[in-house]
């Protein structure tokens, strides 16, 4: 069992409320940990465990941090979009930029970076305009025949390993489709490739040590340098050309370390995300005949069986972390925010509200009540790369099914791996079987 980092064993849970375990925080503090998948929960499990405490109760995070988890799908939603909720923990977390707060590890690495994800109004406007800019409707439209290309391909590849008694559809499909779509898209040489995959997986990791992020981090950073560099002098017709002529174009043009860090935002955001959106529907159709034979069928489509896939395993738990710019109070449910105070809004606990969704564990790809969810987040920090994920996705998942109409999995989906984080969300691994 994978606890936060410091937290290791789960001597001293304790019983909140009934059918409720959770790990005891510090002595005397008093608030559980969130511990992220484990064992024995999944994510959207830890999130109704929680929903028991609230629509939004104190939680503890890796590195002692305390904050609000936001399990409350209206509530989430609100505060995803209203004036009050901040990303910018520089400017709205109190001693986090005179450095009088001791912050490290993933926390560190998610708000550390001055970025559209970690920014607030005016600021988050203008780095997000460009990233916005280079993810059009052109561009994405413009990507559907080389996603496709690249799905064939690494179909082909998967041919070529002949007839496995068992593969890892993530190795050796959900894993390498987004990472070629998003090599091309930026133009990244292939041979930096695999230090790319290893430092941004490292990212995602919520129990590796300080050192261990660290060093991912700076292992990416070093090779989005090289990029910036290169686009500045010939920027290209690709998804670097456009931010590099987006951000001259503003107001306040952009430096090299911020174009950098937008590609690095990009990077994390687009990745691994996708990768597990893939691995996950993929799960939910081959463990799901009958719904897979509605999709084969017809009478569902593909993207409603994302929606659903997406609504129930989002590939990003939570997203760390969003500040109360002041003390407000939410009128619909009481909940009272102190000003700077950390707020993490649980993607996977409000997707499964037994509340908003009848069922809610279970996939079902014609939902009478929809799968509108908060998968891809809402408000102004909206994924501007929702389009292109989908359509990824979708072509993956489609083509996978047909050229493959009896695989199926090797493993129950209840025993596959997960990452042991409260942030990524999915399968670390899918042993199948292609025929
Ligand atoms: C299925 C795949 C994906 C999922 C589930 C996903 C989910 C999310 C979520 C939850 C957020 C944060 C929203 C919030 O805090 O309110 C986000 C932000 C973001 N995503 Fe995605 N994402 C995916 C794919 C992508 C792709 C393919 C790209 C780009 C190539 C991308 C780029 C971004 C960026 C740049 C942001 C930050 C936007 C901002 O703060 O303004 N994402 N995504």
């Amino acid at each position: 069992m994978t606890l936060a980092p410091g937290h290791e064993s789960v001597e001293g849970a304790r019983e909140d409320a009934p059918g409720i375990l959770l790990t005891a925080g510090p002595p005397g503090g008093g608030c559980p940990y969130l511990r992220g998948a484990t064992a024995d929960q999944t994510n959207s499990q830890e999130g109704q465990r929680l929903r028991a405490l609230g629509p939004a109760p104190v939680v503890e995070l890796p590195g002692g941090v305390q904050a609000r988890v936001v399990v409350d799908p209206g509530l989430a939603e609100r505060l995803s979009a209203g004036p009050h909720v901040s990303r910018d923990a520089a400017r709205h977390w109190p001693g986090f930029r005179e450095g009088t707060r001791s912050v490290d590890g993933i926390i560190a690495a998610w708000i550390g970076t001055h970025n559209a994800l970690n920014s607030y109004g005016e600021d988050h406007r203008q780095l997000r305009a460009p990233i916005a800019a280079a993810l059009t409707r052109r561009r994405v439209e413009a990507m559907a025949p080389v996603i496709e290309l690249i799905v064939h391909d690494v179909l082909d590849e998967l041919n070529g390993l002949g007839a496995p008694e068992k593969i890892d559809l993530v190795e050796f499909y959900a894993l390498p489709i987004p990472h070629r779509v998003i090599t091309h898209l930026l133009g990244v040489p292939a041979q930096h490739l695999p230090a790319f995959s290893a430092a941004a997986a490292g990212l995602f990791d919520t129990s590796a040590s300080a050192e261990d992020v660290g060093r991912s981090m700076g292992a990416v950073l070093a090779i989005l340098d090289q990029l910036v560099v290169s686009a500045r002098e010939h920027p290209e017709d690709n998804l670097v050309g456009d931010l590099v002529r987006a951000a001259d174009a503003s107001e306040s043009p952009l430096s090299d370390t911020e174009l950098r860090d937008q590609l690095m935002l990009i990077i994390i955001a687009g990745t691994e995300t996708t990768v597990h959106a893939i691995g996950t529907l993929l799960v939910h159709l081959l463990g799901h005949p009958d719904q897979l034979a509605l999709v084969t069928s017809g009478l569902a489509s593909m993207e409603a069986a994302l929606r659903e896939s997406l609504r129930l395993r989002p590939p990003i738990a939570a997203v760390p972390l969003r500040f109360a710019v002041r003390q407000f109070q939410d009128a619909r449910s009481g909940e009272r925010f102190e000003e700077g105070e950390p707020i993490l809004i649980h993607l996977a606990g409000a997707n499964t509200d037994p509340e908003t969704y009848a069922d809610p564990e279970h996939f079902d790809v014609q939902r009478a009540d929809g799968s509108r969810n908060l998968a891809f987040g809402h408000g102004p920090h909206v994924c501007p790369g929702a389009a292109l994920a989908t359509s990824e996705v979708v072509i993956a998942v489609t083509r996978f099914l047909d050229r493959y109409p009896d695989a199926r999995l090797a493993v129950a989906p209840e025993d596959l791996p997960e990452p042991s984080s409260f942030i990524s969300n999915g399968y670390t691994s899918i042993p199948g079987r292609l025929a």
